[in-house]
Order: C-alpha cells, then structure tokens, then sequence
C-alpha cells in the first residue's frame, strides 16, 4: 500500500509523521520503505541520525517510488517541487493530510483535494484521509473540535477521530532519529501515535 502524507502547507507535520508511521510498522515487523521526495531530505537526515545512533530497526529511504515494494510504501513530499506531488498523487493507493488546527489549514486543505483529483483523474482515485496533528493540548481550547467539524463538512475525505496533539516528545525523538514511541514509550505522544497508526495499519 502507497501512502502519500501530504499538505499544500508547510509545516503541518508531514515529514514528522511520515517518519513516526514507518517506524511504527518496522517495530511491529512489518515490512516498510520511506521515499523522501522532498527537496529539503528530511527524512533521509533523519534517518542518516538514526543509523548514525544505531537505533534498530532501520528503514530504507527511496528518492523516487519504487515500482515493486513488499508491504507499505510510505511517502513524504515537498511543497518546492510540486510536479513531483502531482506524480507521487497519481500512484498513490492513499493520502494522509495531518491538518494543524486552524483556518488556513482548513482552505489549504480544500485547495489540496482539488489537486488530488486534478493529479488522479482518468485512474483511481486514492482514500484521503485526514486528521489533526500538533492539536492544542488546553483543556479550555476549542479549535480542536472546530476544526474536525468543518473538515467533516468537506466531501470527498474521511476525518479520523485520532488526532497527535503538540508535544516536545514529537519534536525531541525526530532529532535523534527515533519514534516518539521509541524515545518515551508510555508518555502521551506514543499513546497517540499507537492509536494513528493501528487506525492507519491495523
Ligand atoms: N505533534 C507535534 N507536536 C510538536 N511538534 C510537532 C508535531 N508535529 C510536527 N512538529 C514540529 O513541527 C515542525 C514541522 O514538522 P515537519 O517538518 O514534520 O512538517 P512538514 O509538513 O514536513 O514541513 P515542510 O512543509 O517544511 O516539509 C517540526 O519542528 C516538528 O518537530
Ligand atoms: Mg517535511
């Protein structure tokens, strides 16, 4: 299965979430690649660390999408080549959206369906799925349910209920080449990431 995690914003978690969901399924054994279409090489960095700290399992990066993979294909894609995003979206089985909680993010999001259509149409469209990522962890704060509830309104896509809220752990972990799982097992980041990536994997 191809996942594309995509966005047309920068900074809303792709890279980060990309890295955590593949090593989640190399912990559980399952066999997983990283491409890294991204200008930036985020995640071949991260993963250049996670070798360098020889943190076990190891994931392979791809710069282009291997055409025969055995298990899941996860893949992360920059907002500076654009053409590549419209390739890896034509191929893709699925696309991932983490959408942090604002309005901004909610128009760009609009604007992305329309070129998942634009990118697949004449083949098979992919599942869009999305869900809230670096989620306001105040109890008081109601953006959270705000924003899951106009997604809701937005054809064409499934909202998870699963949301990763903002949490250092996120941050911490991704520089030291682990999962957020890896480097703090039972806090609550992990806890979040577990639920994601069963609702995703399972
Ligand atoms: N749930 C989270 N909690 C806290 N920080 C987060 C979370 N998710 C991502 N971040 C942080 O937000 C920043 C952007 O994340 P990331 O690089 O994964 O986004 P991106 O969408 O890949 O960005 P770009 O568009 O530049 O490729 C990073 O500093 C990352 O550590
Ligand atoms: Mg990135």
């Amino acid at each position: 299965m191809k996942t594309v995690v995509g966005n047309l914003k920068g900074g809303t978690g792709k890279s980060t979430v990309a890295f955590n969901l593949a090593l989640w399924l190399a912990n559980m054994a399952r066999p997983v690649v990283l491409c890294d279409l991204d200008p930036q090489n985020t995640l071949r960095d991260a993963v250049d660390v996670r070798v360098e700290e020889g943190h076990m399992p190891t994931v392979s990066v791809f710069g282009s999408i291997p055409k025969q993979a055995d298990g899941d294909v996860i893949i992360d894609v920059g907002l500076s080549n654009m053409e590549a995003v419209r390739v890896a979206l034509g191929r893709a089985d699925r696309v991932l959206i983490p959408v942090t909680p604002s309005q901004a993010d909610v128009w760009a999001t609009q604007q992305f369906l329309d070129i998942i259509d634009d990118s697949t149409k004449g083949g098979k469209r992919p599942d869009v799925i999305t869900f809230l990522n670096r989620a306001d962890t105040h109890p008081a704060a109601t953006e959270n349910a705000e924003t899951q509830g106009v997604l809701q309104e937005i054809p064409g896509m499934t909202v998870l209920d699963n949301k990763l809220s903002q949490r250092m752990a996120f941050r911490r972990s991704f520089s030291e080449g682990m999962g957020v799982f890896e480097l703090e097992p039972r806090g609550k980041a992990a806890i979040e990431l577990n639920a994601l990536a069963e609702a995703l994997f399972a």
